[in-house]
């Protein structure tokens, strides 16, 4: 009898742990796309692929470097004209968002001949 009301009870909490990080995962997509189109698109491309010479491709790169760089930029720990400007505008929160969009990005690659 104990057992049965324990599982009733767990199982339920279980399904509505796994939901909430899914929608929360899909509203970080969300804002982070919103974000690379506001204000990275320029140089970045919404999709990740660089539209100027000078500027990195970041689809498909690993979330916590994209965290970490952000953050550095930020700090002034890494300097750029550009960057240290505009990662000075980020939340935390806007870092998490744009680096969760930019790795989300499937790259596939194809070595050459
Ligand atoms: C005006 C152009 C411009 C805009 C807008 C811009 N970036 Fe950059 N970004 C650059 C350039 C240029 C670099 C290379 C800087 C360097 O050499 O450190 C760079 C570097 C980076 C890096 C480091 C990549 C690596 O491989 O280490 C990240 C991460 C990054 N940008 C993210 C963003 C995000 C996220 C946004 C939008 C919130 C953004 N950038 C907006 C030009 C831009």
């Amino acid at each position: 009898m104990h057992y049965f009301s324990c599982r009733k009870f767990i199982l339920p909490l279980l399904l509505l742990g796994l939901t909430a990080a899914g929608q929360s995962t899909a509203a970080e997509l969300t804002a982070g796309k919103a974000k690379a189109q506001a204000v990275c698109q320029t140089c970045h491309g919404v999709n990740g692929i660089a539209t100027l010479q000078m500027a990195p491709n970041l689809s498909g790169q690993v979330e916590d470097y994209l965290i970490i760089q952000l953050k550095n930029y930020r700090a002034g720990k890494r300097q750029h004209a550009q960057m240290s400007i505009i990662a000075g505008m980020l939340t935390d929160e806007d870092i998490e968002n744009v680096a969760k969009w930019y790795s989300s990005i499937k790259v596939t690659i194809e070595l050459p001949e």
